[in-house]
């Protein structure tokens, strides 16, 4: 069974999505959406030969050869123009990773980018929406005690203020996303120690502005 943190993923690609799975490894997701007919085909890419094998190999094991295209490569270094590609999918990495990943020509063709990054969110939405991309949608879940968010982006120009940058301009309206965010700062805080004073200070600001966001939702 796909585990959740994939699972909700699964929602945000459509059928006439022209889709890339960029760094499937054993391909568990990209086999779920073909073999549920969420989409009909799909390129998959590694850049580790192992991974990738595990991923032909899970495809060849459930007959998904014809439909499922797999190539080894870096980023979008295994795409060209013939491959008519507009949807990135990528989960599982860290948000600089990605990053170098889109820095890339074929860019110009993707209209979704669909990512799941393992760390600063921030640093994420600030460099794809200087790419020319909007925050369409944004999701935070737990999954086996670990967090994760998911955002899709989509084509377009937007300036976002420093705390949409930082909290996300959806995830910043999310209570329940706020709040958890609130816990988390307020158990760190107890772990600087009390000569620290810049940092716990700054910590101290970072509670109070959570903590508006949370009074205005
Ligand atoms: C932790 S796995 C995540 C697998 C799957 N996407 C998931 O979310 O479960 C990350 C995968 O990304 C691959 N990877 C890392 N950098 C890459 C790059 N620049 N291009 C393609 N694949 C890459 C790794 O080899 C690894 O298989």
């Amino acid at each position: 069974m796909l585990s959740k943190r994939l699972q909700s993923l699964t929602k945000y690609i459509k059928r006439d999505d022209k889709l890339i799975d960029i760094g499937c490894d054993h391909a568990l997701l990209d086999i779920y959406l073909v073999k549920s007919d969420i989409i009909n085909n799909m390129i998959v890419s590694d850049v580790h030969e192992n991974a990738l094998q595990a991923g032909i190999d899970n495809i060849k094991l459930n007959k998904l050869t014809n439909k499922i295209d797999t190539r080894l490569g870096n980023g979008l270094n295994v795409l060209s123009d013939e491959d008519d590609i507009d949807t990135i999918l990528i989960s599982g990495m860290g948000s600089s990773t990605i990053i170098e990943i889109l820095n890339h020509p074929y860019l110009k063709n993707i209209n979704k980018l669909i990512i799941q990054s393992n760390n600063d969110h921030e640093l994420l939405r600030k460099k794809i929406s200087s790419l020319g991309y909007i925050i369409k949608e944004e999701e935070f879940l737990i999954d086996k005690n670990k967090q994760y968010i998911n955002i899709v982006f989509v084509k377009g120009n937007k300036k976002y203020t420093n705390d949409e940058l930082r909290y996300g301009p959806i995830l910043i309206k999310d209570k329940e996303y706020m709040k958890s965010l609130l816990n988390s700062k307020k158990s760190i805080i107890n772990y600087i120690p009390k000569n620290k004073i810049l940092l716990r200070h700054k910590m101290k600001k970072e509670i109070n502005v959570i903590n508006k966001y949370i009074q205005m939702t």
